[in-house]
């Protein structure tokens, strides 16, 4: 029986051990399901960021390119990225040095035009109103303009995706994590460090349009809450499944 205006009796914390069989397969299967879901969040990243530079790999030069855009034009990222494959070396270079020379009409009549003639026309023409029209110097001239990045308007859009997407995620591992024997302080931290990576990670999109050195808090943002997953999920799957707490003991564990 309960007294009105007693404080009530400690209660103690639950651990994997107070649950049922069937919801610690639950957890188990929101947990395997959530790292899934992680592994394909990562290909894309990859598949949309990687070779902006011209490089093989994933770098912070990918990165300051894919929001800050203005490091190459249009032109040079499909070059260097999805229109690698339609064209040589050489004329690829060639394509570049016009570029870097301030794009001028003489140089495009004697130079690129033939080039874009045998390679791109074909594709690129007036009849596909969706990609540009490389068939005149105009339509050409406007690909060669500085790439601004991600517009403001995408920011918004995956900047809302990611903060309401990334909180149910967090939100979940870290409730199914709290049930884990880890210490304290172990505990208290890596609940907390992918919201923290969270806010550096989607903050440091928006200033890395305009201050090039955030790139970097964009990939620390990454690693940590990478860490931060990876840990909750390897600590939580052991802990519910493969460690033995005697009863008379569990309190040592709170
Ligand atoms: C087989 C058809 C085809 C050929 C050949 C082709 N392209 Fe493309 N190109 C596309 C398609 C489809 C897109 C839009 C989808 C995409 O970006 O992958 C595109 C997109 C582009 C873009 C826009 C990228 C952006 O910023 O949105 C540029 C610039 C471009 N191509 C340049 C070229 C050049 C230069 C060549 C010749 C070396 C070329 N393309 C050859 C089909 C082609």
């Amino acid at each position: 029986m309960s007294e009105i205006g007693r404080s009530p009796v400690r209660k103690e914390y639950p651990r994997f051990h107070d649950l049922s069989p069937s919801q610690r397969l639950l957890c188990t299967f929101v947990l395997l399901t959530l790292g899934l879901g992680y592994l394909f969040a990562m290909i894309l990243i990859w598949e949309t960021h990687v070779g902006l530079d011209g490089k093989p790999g994933l770098s912070p030069k990918d990165i300051m390119i894919a929001y800050r855009g203005d490091i190459s034009t249009r032109l040079e990222l499909a070059l260097k990225g999805p229109m690698a494959d339609k064209i040589d070396e050489s004329s690829r270079a060639r394509i570049f040095h016009w570029i870097e020379e301030g794009g001028q009409e003489a140089a495009y009549q004697s130079a690129i035009k033939p080039i874009l003639e045998e390679r791109c026309v074909f594709c690129h023409n007036e009849s596909n109103p969706h990609i540009p029209n490389l068939t005149t110097f105009d339509g050409v001239k406007k690909t060669a303009v500085k790439s601004t990045g991600v517009s403001i308007g995408t920011l918004v859009r995956v900047s809302h995706i990611h903060l309401f997407g990334l909180t149910f995620i967090f939100g979940l591992t870290g409730a199914i994590f709290s049930l884990t024997y880890v210490k304290i302080w172990i505990k208290r931290v890596l609940i907390t460090t992918p919201f923290i990576a969270i806010y550096l990670d989607i903050g440091s999109w928006w200033i890395t349009k305009v201050s090039e050195p955030f790139a970097y808090v964009v990939i620390i943002g990454g690693a940590l809450m990478g860490v931060s997953f990876a840990a909750q999920f390897f600590i939580s799957l052991r802990h519910m499944w493969f460690y033995r707490v005697k009863d008379d003991r569990a309190s040592e564990y709170y």
